[in-house]
This record gives structure tokens, C-alpha cells and sequence, in this order.
């Protein structure tokens, strides 16, 4: 992204690479994310005001500290680009410098208490004596005469220090998690205090820049997009409408496994927003037909991606035999789903492979992303500044397997309009709360156990429906809501009561891990 400026994340594959982006962008600082061998020369340097090195999983070795690396240190000190190195990162500069590692053996995980021994700008916002998130089991033994012990963690050892010209500074600790209070204060000081980071970086900034892009990109050409009524895919094609109008053309996929309304919602919704090309597909019993009878998981996945591919391949080709050939291809893909933290430490470009659908290979489109350097509150600010509807921005993520992996067992007519029913009630009694709007994501899904009830005076035996309600930030954890027991009694009588074919309802209080947010 061409901002003016900016600072860069080098990833050496800590699971908190990207929390260190995000609470950079938090503080109104663009930061980015590159991997770990990334040459910092002029083009990669343009407006760029430091660099933060993450953490990693490895233990530093001589590879690390030649060749790229030793480059981009010598490039930093000669421009004068302040670099921050975070645990592997704090070692790693450390050792470049000419300290030493003891590595193994002497691991810190967890909350440990941190003495500062000499005050720098950079741990101005901590106490004297603070506590900090450590996680690693090398640490810096010694360090060289340039370089000055800034704190200190239990038995002396070394877990924070300042470069004597103040440009290079290491923190053992991970200022980034919010287990180390006050660790944003840490990150402030280097972006604002030594870095001199002055913009205030915000993610609505960008919206003309993206137009603008676009335009250039796309010129005087068609855009083919799959919508699904997400938040993703919904802001992504509004911004894409505003560059390029009714070359836009939207396919929305009926697969009939979507949650009661959905369809009629989301219709309307782009016909509100001023999509003049919306297509919408029935494909509903091609998808049930190929889903027959079928009752595992993978086995279901499986089926509807490649459903889904078929039926988006047939319509492409429809449109193009009416409008002309589309050139590109529009993706709500956004920052999380572009770079991945893996454990070598490399920052490939990968797409989650349940998150975007594999295209045809004869469709040889480019692609436009719009999104693809924001993060997922990031497009809901940049939604809400542009129009998108707040009921829109505020829908919760669904899977593209949709109600498939919501059934226990083969999913059938009979069972979907059960679930729909079940999670339309859930859905009315959580709306009335604020809790909708504050978890990730709210749901119903619909066990194939049978358990014994008793109705007016009949004895049932019916089915069992589970509610989930979890919190998180990015999907890859996820905690146990706890809503007052008002609402999930409320939902739970209603659910058993109403809904004919479910007698039982429990609550699931399984976290992720060891759980999946979704059953199936
Ligand atoms: P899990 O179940 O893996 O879900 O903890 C994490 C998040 O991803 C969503 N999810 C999917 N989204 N296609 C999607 O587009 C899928 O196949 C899929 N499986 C899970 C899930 O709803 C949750 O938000």
C-alpha cells in the first residue's frame, strides 16, 4: 500500500505477528507486514519510519545474522531507521550486534515480573517494576559496549535494552499482547517518540486511494464478483462499484442451505445500495441433490465447493455471452487471509483455502482486491464511511458451507427447516439484547441425538439443538460467551417449545481451541 508513512513488521513467525500490525494500526500507524528476507532497499524504505523485527520460533543462528540481514541492519543504521526487535527479534539484534544467547534451558512463559534498571524513552509509559508477557527459552546473555540494559526479569536476566545512538532497541517481553499492561505504552513510545511517526493513520483514509486503484486497474473493463451478503464481500464490492459503476457484476448463490430470509435480505440489501447487476442463482437443489445422503463433514465441504464452483462457472459463462468477457475478478479477501504467520517464518501470500472458492482454471482473471492490506474492523469502519448499510456492517461471518455443517448427519429439506427455525428464534432473543452485535458469532446447530421430552401429556422423542455463542477477534481462538442466563433460557424454552423436532437444548461452553467454532 503506498501511504506516506509507514512502518514495516519483518515476520519471523510468531503467532503474534499480526497483533503487532494491529496494534500499531490501533495507535494511527500504518504498519505492514513482510517476510522475514525481505531486502530493505529504497523501494521497499519509501516512507517507511521504522521497522519492528517479531517474534519466531526458532533459535538464532549465523544464517540469520549474514546475507539479507546483515544488509537491511547496515541500510537502517545508515539512513537512520530506528528498528525495534520483539523476543526472537530482541535476540536476533542482540546477537547481530555482538551479544550473546544462551540459548535453551531457562524458559520464561507467562506473566513474569520485570525491574526497569536504567529509564529510556522507549519503557517511559511502564512501572518500576511492572509485569510483562514473556514467551521464549533462548535469552540474551551478554551484550556488546554499544548497547545499554534498559530492564531487567527475574534472575537479572537481560529483557530489555537501548543501542547507545538510540536507534536499536530489543524487548524480550511482548509489549503487543494485552497480558502485558501497559505494553501498547511500549510500542507508542517507539512509533511516536523515536520513530516520529506524525500521521494519524486511519483506515477510512484510504477509501479514495482504493478507487483510485481500482480505476487504474480496471479501466474500461467488466468485473465478475461472488457476493454472499458477507461483510467481506459486501464492502469490497461497494468500493468497486463506486470505481467502476455497473461493470460490476454481482453473483449471489442460493444454495439452499442459507438461514431463513437470507436470500430476500441480501437481495434487497444490494438493490437498496444502488447494484444495478446483481444476479442471483437458485441453485438450491443442485446443491441438496449432490448433499444426499451424505453425512460426513469433509464429505460435505467438499460437495459444496465444488457445487459452488459449477454453478459459478455455468452463470460466468451466461454473462459472458451477454455482456462480454470479464477481465477481472473481484475478492473480498482481506489482510489476515493474504499474509500467513507460518512457523519458517515466511510471509507467503496464501489465501485460506475454505475462505475463498478455487477457481476453474479457465478462468485465467486477474484479481481485484480492495481489501486486501485491511483488516476485518478495519472493513467494517471503511464500510460504515462509505455508505454500507450498518445492518450490513454488522452481519455476523457465516460459513460458505452455510447450514451443511450446522446439521449433524445427511442434511435434508426436513432438517434445514428445523435449524432455520431453531436459529431464527435464537437470532429474535439475542437481537434484543446488545450481545448480537458484541460476539463473533451466535448460532443453532442441530444435533441427530434423540433424547425423550414430554409435551401437553405426550411423551417426545425428538432431537437435540445446541446454542454457540463465541467471542473472538480473528476466528483462530475463540472463548465461551457468557450471556445472562435470562436470554439463554428464554431462547432454549422457546426453542424447545416452538420448534416441532427439537425437544432438548444445551448450551456449549467448549473454547477453541480444543473446540472448532463450527460443529461439522
Ligand atoms: P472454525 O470452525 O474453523 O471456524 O473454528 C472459524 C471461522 O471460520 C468460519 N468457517 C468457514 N468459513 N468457509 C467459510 O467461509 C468454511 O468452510 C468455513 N468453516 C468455518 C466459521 O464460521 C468461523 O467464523
Amino acid at each position: 500500500m503506498d501511504v506516506s508513512e509507514k512502518i514495516i513488521v519483518l515476520d519471523y513467525g510468531g503467532q503474534y505477528t499480526h497483533l503487532i500490525a494491529r496494534r500499531c494500526r490501533d495507535l494511527g500507524v500504518y504498519a505492514e507486514i513482510l517476510p522475514q528476507d525481505t531486502r530493505l532497499d529504497d523501494s521497499v524504505l519509501a516512507g517507511v519510519k521504522g521497522v519492528i523485527l517479531s517474534g519466531g520460533p526458532r533459535t538464532v543462528t549465523e544464517n540469520d545474522i549474514e546475507g539479507v540481514f546483515s544488509e537491511n541492519l547496515s541500510t537502517m543504521r545508515t539512513q537512520k531507521i530506528p528498528v525495534l526487535g520483539i523476543c526472537f527479534g530482541h535476540q536476533l539484534l542482540a546477537v547481530a550486534h555482538g551479544g550473546e544467547l544462551a540459548p535453551g534451558g531457562n524458559p520464561e512463559y507467562g506473566s513474569t515480573k520485570l525491574r526497569i534498571v536504567n529509564r529510556s524513552s522507549i519503557l517511559k509509559g511502564l512501572d518500576p517494576e511492572q509485569m510483562v508477557w514473556m514467551s521464549h527459552s533462548d535469552e540474551v546473555r551478554s551484550l556488546p559496549e554499544t548497547m545499554k540494559v534498559l530492564a531487567l526479569s527475574k534472575d537479572d536476566r537481560i529483557a530489555a535494552f537501548e543501542s547507545n545512538d538510540h536507534l536499536v532497541f530489543g524487548v524480550q517481553f511482548h509489549p503487543e499482547v494485552t497480558h502485558t499492561p501497559n505494553g501498547t505504552s511500549v510500542l507508542d513510545a517507539f512509533l511516536r517518540d523515536i520513530c516520529k511517526y506524525e500521521k494519524q493513520w486511519s483506515p477510512e483514509d484510504r477509501v479514495n486511494d482504493i478507487v483510485n486503484e481500482i480505476k487504474s486497474a480496471v479501466g474500461d473493463g467488466l468485473v465478475l464478483m461472488g457476493t454472499s451478503g458477507g461483510v467481506d464481500s459486501t464492502v469490497a464490492a461497494f468500493l468497486i462499484k463506486q470505481a467502476i459503476g455497473d461493470r460490476l457484476h454481482c453473483v449471489f448463490v442460493d444454495n439452499g442451505l442459507l438461514r431463513e430470509g437470507e436470500r430476500e435480505e441480501v437481495e434487497a440489501a444490494f438493490n437498496e445500495m444502488g447494484f444495478k447487476q446483481f444476479h442471483v442463482v437458485d441453485a438450491s437443489d443442485e446443491f441438496l441433490d449432490s448433499l444426499d445422503g451424505v453425512a460426513d463433514p469433509e464429505e460435505k465441504r467438499k460437495i459444496i465447493a465444488e457445487t459452488f464452483i459449477k454453478v459459478f462457472e455455468r452463470k460466468a459463462r451466461e454473462l459472458e455471452s451477454a455482456f462480454g468477457h470479464f477481465e477481472f475478478l473481484g475478492q473480498g479477501t482481506i489482510y489476515p487471509d493474504r499474509v500467513e504467520s507460518a512457523a519458517t517464518g515466511k510471509a507467503t501470500a496464501v489465501i485460506k483455502s475454505h475462505h475463498n472458492v478455487r477457481l476453474p482454471s479457465w478462468m485465467k482473471m486477474k484479481l481485484v482486491e480492495p481489501l486486501r492490506d485491511l483488516y476485518k474492523d478495519e472493513v467494517r469502519k471503511v464500510g460504515l464511511s462509505i455508505g454500507v448499510p450498518e445492518q450490513m456492517i454488522k452481519r455476523q461471518p457465516f460459513p460458505g458451507p452455510s447450514l451443511a455443517i450446522r446439521i449433524g448427519g445427511p442434511v435434508t429439506r426436513a432438517q434445514l427447516a428445523i435449524l432455520r427455525h431453531a436459529d431464527r428464534i435464537l437470532q429474535e432473543e439475542l437481537g434484543r439484547t446488545p450481545l448480537y452485535e458484541r460476539v463473533w458469532q451466535s448460532f443453532c446447530v442441530l444435533l441427530p441425538v434423540r433424547s425423550v421430552g414430554v409435551m401437553g401429556d405426550e411423551r417426545t422423542y425428538e432431537q437435540a439443538c445446541v446454542i454457540r455463542i463465541v467471542e473472538s477477534t480473528d476466528a483462530m481462538t475463540a472463548s465461551v460467551s457468557t450471556p445472562s442466563w435470562d436470554v439463554l433460557l428464554t431462547a432454549a424454552n422457546r426453542i424447545a417449545n416452538e420448534v416441532h423436532g427439537i425437544n432438548r437444548v444445551v448450551y456449549d461452553l467448549t473454547s477453541k481451541p480444543p473446540g472448532t467454532i463450527e460443529w461439522y
